[in-house]
């Protein structure tokens, strides 16, 4: 949650930190500032509530210079969206600042110890108690002093600090949530996520957990945990800067759902051939004596990437006869689960930093999985904790509500069940090939379902109204339904709610009447009389029905009151396309109700508290 950055150097480091806080937006926007240490060794402050545009009027009504400096965007976890709850926090002298991503479990604790010894705090979070107990250990050397006070800190954190009293210098230490260090030229960077830093370097050093940096102009050195100097390794990005903005489109969101093609195609580049039905994933590290000693393979995640683990359950059990088991990350972690000996647990993530995601697989790891990650962010601590890794090559993804990850995840999902498949001879070469074949058309049948923008804008039109939705399908498209309903909830702050079509009749279609209507996957499929009776079950009840139907499909037009067709494809290839009709409908309700879609409210893009 909460984007943070700093830079050093010998450019105006105000316009630096802003553009970074703009990049970082999506992480969270109820509140942002900036701290910057002018020439003569004072550090000026400006804060606002509310989005990032609040901060910038502020700035050019009152101006700030300087040489060094940090900035943050506040997604609130302890204390209101106010300017006074804004980072960056300050010591009583005003001579020290902090910025903080994360939350101090025992805040409360440290707070009333920095009371009693006379400190008045003028926030309610939990940040503040940090930059207090920075200054009450500074003797004059600011690394120290942040050294010793992470030992006081229970929980998470991202923290950057800057003083007046050491000029060209900022610390900042991680716990947690991630942090960036970008590589420049007598100049250094500092942020969570690697968008700020791009357009001024490729090559950045990610902070492992329990590492200290000290960033100069020239220099970044690092500390372990016990404070021993460790190597800094600097890693290239190959990301084209242009991909992380609008480039033309309206929002993220849109301009993420077209990308879906190329996103698809660059997460099969390299992985298969589907002329030989070769599949290469080399680094998830799977092998014939893995594919075969499995016992379970357990896909945990959290929202949308959960979603995706309930779709790759149905395609790793088909095709390659593994039992698998699919958890909320958030509860796995807290329920004394059952691993089994041989279990592969994976986490499903995009931004490889969901807090909850992470205490899933480490608590899988200790009870003696092996661990792989679906990622789409290099480097993140999901990739570096996992004995494999299949990267999603989505790009990056903006927009708070997850599209192009998705269906990335899903592809990477359906390459892991046929390698399986593969190595445990469940599937013949020719079947794999066909597969492949049907896999590679995907992008292309996309690019068809995108094109009907303005059909599906149209039916937007049409059901933005209604209060609350239903979204219904059996079997793949069950997972598919979750998604629908997820994505309308978050952008366009309707109710909706995914359901087993099948479970309809055992309490749900009491709902129904014609302020509800129901949005039904029926696509041809082994299925799809079944879910046609629900949809006629529901229009019996006087529902609106809503299907997204195969092209062509004359049969469900004659109870449907709107129909969006994906086209032909084999059954197992519907979760894909079925999603994108799905993400255009969210949009287009939220985008006629006024949303914001991008940044829909109480939301950030990367969950790294709890
Ligand atoms: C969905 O649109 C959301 N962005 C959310 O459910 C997301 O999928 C979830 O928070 C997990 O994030 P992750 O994939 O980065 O772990």
């Amino acid at each position: 949650m909460c984007g943070i950055v700093g830079y050093v150097g010998h450019r105006d480091v105000v316009p630096i930190l802003l553009e970074g806080l703009t990049r970082l937006e999506y992480r969270g926007y109820d509140s942002a500032g900036v701290a910057v240490v002018d020439r003569g060794g004072s550090v000026g402050i400006r804060r606002a509530a509310g989005k990032l545009v609040n901060l910038k009027t502020e700035l050019a009504d009152d101006p700030l210079a300087g040489a060094y400096g940090i900035g943050h965007t506040r997604w609130a976890t302890h204390g209101k969206p106010t300017t006074e709850n804004a980072h960056p926090h300050q010591d009583a002298a005003g001579r020290i600042a902090l910025v903080h991503n994360g939350i101090i479990e025992n805040f409360l604790e440290l707070r009333s110890g920095l009371e009693e010894r006379g400190v008045e705090f003028v926030s309610e979070t939990d940040t503040e108690v940090i930059v207090h107990l920075v200054s009450s250990y500074y003797e004059g050397d600011l690394a120290a002093a942040v050294r010793r006070t992470l030992d006081d800190l229970e929980g998470i954190y991202a923290i950057v600090v800057a003083s007046a009293d050491e000029p060209d210098k900022l610390v900042t230490a991680r716990q947690g949530p991630p942090i960036v260090v970008g590589l420049g030229e007598n100049e250094n960077f500092i942020a969570s996520d690697v968008p700020p830093v791009m357009g001024y370097t490729r090559d950045v050093v990610f902070l492992d957990d329990g590492q200290l940096a000290v960033v100069t102009p020239d220099e970044v050195t690092i500390q372990d945990g016990a404070g021993n100097a460790v190597e800094a390794v600097a890693q290239r990005v190959t990301w084209d800067p242009v991909t992380a903005e609008k480039g033309g489109f309206k929002h993220f969101m849109l301009k993420e759902i077209h990308e879906q093609p190329t996103a698809i195609r660059d997460s099969l580049i390299g992985r298969v051939n589907r002329h030989t039905g070769q599949i290469d994933l080399g680094e998830l590290n799977l092998d014939e004596d893995l594919a075969n000693s499995m016992s379970e393979l357990l896909l945990l995640g959290c929202g949308t990437s959960w979603h995706a683990a309930l779709v790759g359950k149905y395609w790793i059990e088909k095709l390659a006869g593994v039992p698998v088991k699919v958890d909320h990350a958030s509860e796995f972690r807290y329920r004394d689960p059952l691993v089994a000996d041989g279990a592969v647990a994976c986490a499903i993530t995009q931004s490889g930093e969901t807090a909850d995601t992470l205490a899933a697989t480490r608590e899988a790891k200790d009870r003696g999985a092996k661990l792989w990650t679906i990622c789409n962010v290099v480097g993140s601590m999901a990739t570096r904790i996992s004995d494999g890794v299949l990267l999603t090559q989505a790009g990056p993804e903006i927009g708070v509500a997850s599209t192009k990850a998705f269906t990335t995840q899903l592809t990477c999902l359906y390459l892991i069940a046929l390698k399986l498949a593969e190595l445990r001879g469940r599937l013949s070469r020719e079947a794999i090939e066909l597969r492949l074949h049907n896999l590679a058309r995907l992008p292309g049948q996309i690019e068809g379902i995108v094109a009907q923008a303005d059909k599906i804008d149209e039916v937007a039109r049409r059901v933005q109204h209604f209060k609350q939705f239903l979204f219904i399908g059996r079997g793949l498209l069950y997972p598919i339904a979750l998604e629908g309903a997820l994505k309308l909830k978050e952008i366009s702050y309707i109710h909706a709610h995914g359901y087993p079509a099948g479970e309809m009749k055992h309490g749900p279609i009491a709902l129904i009447d014609d302020g509800v209507p129901i949005v039904a996957l029926a696509p041809q499929s082994d299925l799809y009389e079944k879910t046609a009776s629900n949809m006629q079950e529901a229009k019996a009840r006087d529902g609106f029905i809503l299907a997204v139907a195969t092209e062509g499909d004359e049969n469900l037009a004659d109870f449907s009151d709107e129909l969006l067709s994906i086209p032909d494809c084999l059954p197992e290839f519907a979760p894909l396309l079925a999603s994108v009709p799905l993400q255009l409908l969210s949009y287009y309700v939220a985008v006629r109700l006024g949303c914001d879609v991008d940044q829909p409210r109480n939301l950030a893009k990367s969950v790294t508290v709890e």
